[in-house]
């Protein structure tokens, strides 16, 4: 019995270090778990004019999420927040008002940056945010990844062994916590 995940990855950079986390906690999932990475680089700035007549590729995210059982948000943190083009795509998927594509479903928040904060103030907003979004939001444990030394490689592979070991623990979690409500 699959069960699909949407993962929202909040970089457009070609050779985004989340990009990379979010595979790497692909790999270490079980192969029940289906991670489809939910497209949002050409999604348009919203506009409450749109909510009289949504625009195909908003509409088309919003059935992305609405056919997923959980989410997964993987986040790098632009000046200590949730990077514009993330907040755009939550805004739009929330939208025409009383339509909120993500109510109920279960999700959680990782990030890594180059700081030595790891995104941890960025997760934070967002979970301000998909609080209001009626998301049931993963607690422990937070994930705040410093990335150096090509810590993740491209195709997800952890060089660090703690790392790896730590995001097991996230996975197993995360796995644990979509259960309780999707089975
Ligand atoms: C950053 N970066 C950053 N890092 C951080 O730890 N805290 C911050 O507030 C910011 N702010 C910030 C703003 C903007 C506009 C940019 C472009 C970058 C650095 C950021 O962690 C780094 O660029 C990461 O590599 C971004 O993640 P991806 O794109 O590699 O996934």
């Amino acid at each position: 019995n699959q069960l699909k995940i949407a993962v929202f990855v909040g970089s457009l950079r070609v050779d985004s270090f989340n990009r990379r986390l979010a595979r790497a906690v692909e790999k270490l999932a079980p192969a029940e778990f289906a991670f489809r990475h939910i497209q949002i680089n050409d999604l348009p700035l919203y506009s409450q004019d749109f909510d009289a007549a949504y625009p195909a590729v908003a509409t088309r995210l919003k059935k992305d999420v609405e056919s997923a059982d959980a989410l997964l948000f993987v986040t790098p943190e632009y000046n200590r927040s949730v990077p514009g083009v993330l907040k755009n795509a939550i805004d739009i998927a929330s939208r025409p008002w009383g339509t909120n594509s993500f109510a109920g479903k279960p999700g959680a928040v990782i990030g890594t940056s180059i700081g030595s904060t790891g995104s941890a103030l960025a997760q934070q907003h967002l979970r301000n945010i998909l609080a209001y979004l009626d998301v049931p939001m993963l607690a422990q444990p937070e994930v705040f990844v410093h990335f150096k030394d090509e810590l993740i490689a491209d195709d997800g592979t952890v060089s660090n062994e703690g790392t790896r070991k730590f995001l097991q623990g996230f996975v197993d979690n995360y796995v644990a916590w979509v259960r309780r409500f999707v089975r």
